[in-house]
């Protein structure tokens, strides 16, 4: 157990397939994620598929397609304030839990997923 990666761990492309469904079914039906979101979440969800099973310990698919993540650099043409950070590790927790996803897996990448959350923060929150 100590030398699988969290990948192995929950279960491998099918479990993170459903969890990438399942997210995006919830960020298409956030009032403040879904309008930076492109209609058509089909590249969006296959990109994130591929980025999460290398986050994971997974075989590398996002850098063999798409070179060094770069995700902070590649969010920034997108207002990510403090609140669409904590919009999307809702989604995120959700899916989780419509997924059943075990414990201490879904701890463990919920605590890396808070981090990188955080770290897309580009834009100050907006106050009207
Ligand atoms: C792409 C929003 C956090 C991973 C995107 C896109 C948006 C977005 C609007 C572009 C979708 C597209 O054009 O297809 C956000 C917001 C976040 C956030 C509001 C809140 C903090 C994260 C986190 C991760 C992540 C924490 C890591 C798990 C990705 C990846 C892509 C992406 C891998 C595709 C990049 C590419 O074009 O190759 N995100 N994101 N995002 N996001 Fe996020």
């Amino acid at each position: 157990e100590l030398n699988r990666t969290v990948y192995e761990r929950i279960g491998g492309d099918k479990t993170v397939s459903a969890l990438v469904d399942a997210f995006y079914t919830n960020v298409a039906g956030d009032p403040i994620l879904a309008p930076i979101f492109p209609n058509d979440l089909t590249e969006t969800k296959r990109k994130q598929q591929q980025f999460l099973t290398q986050f994971l310990g997974g075989p590398s698919l996002y850098t063999e397609e798409h070179g060094h993540p770069m995700l902070r650099a590649r969010h920034l043409p997108f207002p990510i304030t403090p609140r669409r950070a904590k919009a999307w590790l809702t989604c995120m927790e959700r899916a989780m839990d419509e997924i059943n996803l075990p414990s201490p897996e879904r701890e463990e990448m919920m605590a890396r997923l808070t981090m990188t959350a955080h770290h897309m923060v580009n834009q100050p929150e907006e106050h009207r």
